[in-house]
């Protein structure tokens, strides 16, 4: 049978006090409904409906490169309201996979979408009858509907927490809210839902005893874990299940043979894939996909988004990598900052208060300390010694420094770009390089050192005149 997918998304999430809506809050990183988009995406190969009402057009800004179709809800009446706007967009003969954007269905990063086998056993289940439901067994079932089942032990009816009576409140099993349901029956019942509720609200609940007065069997799939089932409605909601879902992160990651030094310390905010004997320090984030070879040790307190480090790699303490690819057995920080479009290759060091961008440095280089290279090219085996900077930008313009294999920077240098320092050139510490070098040259432009005898007296005198304590310098030289 040809799925249609509902996304249900128009609610305003009240509880957030947010300017933001509901869905767009993250978890792992992602909209709330963006988990929920791939979980759609990777069940129908057909584009979604979602149905939304509050901040349509940041919805609609979040999601602009996705094919969606969007179903405006102007007033929230209700989920069985927001189902009957989506009712001209679904085919007669479609199955339609009912879910939440509220509910983000989450599955663990290593695991891409382990939710999917959930919602495929939900689709299956409607096969026979055209209407399951998707319900889990809550030990704090409070705000859901329950479900009531009869002696044969059939679905009957869902009763909303609000009109439900203290027998049905002690029913454990809810309603997750994710369902299937035929096109065709969505079309007949949902015209005439009543509101005659405590909160005077078009139940999409109510089609369950819809469905058995005209003899249809709603089918029950339980959920296999709380995790993926777990909607937000407010903060602490939120906050608890994005810990729930870090904490089934870093288990998969153990069970997968990667250390963590504390696995209540570690944040996966897109996937993670690591070889074998990775080693991960505490307070450690990962942020979209993050590729870790084999030995990869990485200290305390780093933040590490979009890319990949070969094996052996070490990453000390405090340090940052973006969008950069990392040769095997290099060295990166305490307190190192590799910005995007880096590329280093094997046995680089990257020292501490050292920032690279945008540039490829090759084999055995190193830039160990206090040090910005950015829009360069650095060939093998360079040492760039303390304190140098490649003056890239002019204001209006970026420019490239090339330096080339074996070349030897002295500290506290300038390379004024555009500049190439030639092969095996040795820079003297102090240079402002502004011109090109040829290969195998020595270069110093640094002032020549004066000196002046007796100048402890000289200094004492003044300082006892308390005349250019506010320059530092002694009234003769300025
Ligand atoms: C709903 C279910 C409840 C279930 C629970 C699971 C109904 C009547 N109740 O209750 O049985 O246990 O979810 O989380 O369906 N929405 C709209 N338009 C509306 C109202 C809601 O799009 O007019 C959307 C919301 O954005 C949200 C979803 O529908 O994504 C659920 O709405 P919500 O108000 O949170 O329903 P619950 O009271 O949680
Ligand atoms: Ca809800």
């Amino acid at each position: 049978m040809h799925l249609a997918t509902c996304i249900l998304a128009a609610g305003q999430g009240k509880r957030m006090y947010s300017q933001l809506p509901k869905v767009l809050h993250q978890i792992a990183g992602k909209p709330l409904v963006g988990h929920v988009l791939d979980t759609a995406t990777a069940v129908s190969a057909e584009p979604p409906i979602v149905v939304y009402g509050h901040g349509g057009d940041q919805l609609q800004t979040a999601f602009a490169s996705r094919a969606i179709i969007w179903v405006e809800q102007s007033e929230q009446l209700g989920t069985g309201h927001a189902v009957a706007q989506a009712l001209p967009h679904l085919a007669a003969e479609a199955l339609v996979l009912i879910l939440y954007g509220d509910v983000p269905l989450l599955s663990v990063p290593t695991v891409p979408l382990l939710s999917v086998p959930t919602v495929q056993r939900l689709l299956a289940a409607a096969a026979a009858s055209g209407f399951s439901l998707l319900t889990v067994n809550l030990a704090e079932p409070t705000g859901y509907g329950r479900i009531i089942r009869n002696a044969r032990n059939e679905i009957v009816r869902i009763t909303e927490h609000k009109d439900a009576s203290a027998d049905e409140l002690a029913i454990p099993e809810v309603n997750t809210g994710i369902m299937a349901v035929k096109s065709e029956y969505l079309q007949r019942w949902l015209p005439g839902l009543r509101n005659h509720n405590a909160q005077g609200e078009y139940y999409l609940t109510d089609c369950v005893a819809l469905a058995v007065s005209e003899g249809i069997a709603v089918v029950g799939v339980a959920a296999t874990n709380e995790l993926e089932v777990t909607g937000v409605n407010n903060r602490v909601q939120l906050a608890q299940l994005e810990r729930a879902y870090q904490h089934a992160a870093a288990q998969r990651l153990m069970e997968t043979g990667v250390t963590l030094r504390d696995p209540a310390r570690l944040d996966i905010r897109g996937t993670l894939d690591c070889g074998q004997d990775v080693i991960i320090d505490v307070n450690v984030v990962f942020a979209g996909r993050v590729r870790l070879g084999d030995g990869v040790v990485i200290g305390p307190n780093c933040v590490i988004s979009e890319s990949t480090l070969a094996a052996g790699v070490e990453v000390l303490a405090n340090s940052v990598i973006e969008q950069a690819i990392i040769g095997a057995d290099s060295r990166i920080g305490p307190f190192a900052r590799v910005r995007p479009e880096t590329e280093l290759g094997p046995g680089v060091h990257i020292g501490n208060f050292v920032e690279i961008k945008k540039s490829r440095i090759a084999a055995g280089s190193k830039v160990n300390h206090l040090s910005y290279i950015g829009d360069s090219e650095i060939g093998r085996s360079v040492n760039v010694g303390a304190g140098t900077i490649t003056c890239n930008y002019d204001g209006a313009f970026k420019h490239k420094t090339v330096i080339e294999d074996d070349v030897f920077i002295g500290s506290d240098t300038q390379l004024v770009a555009p500049v190439t320092i030639g092969r095996g050139s040795t820079i003297g510490a102090g240079t402002t390089v502004t011109e090109n070098v040829e290969p195998e040259c020595l270069i110093i432009s640094r002032v020549r050192q004066k000196a002046r005898n007796n100048w402890g007296c000289t200094y004492y005198l003044l300082l006892y005149r308390q005349t250019s304590l506010a320059t530092g310098y002694p009234l003769e030289y300025q």
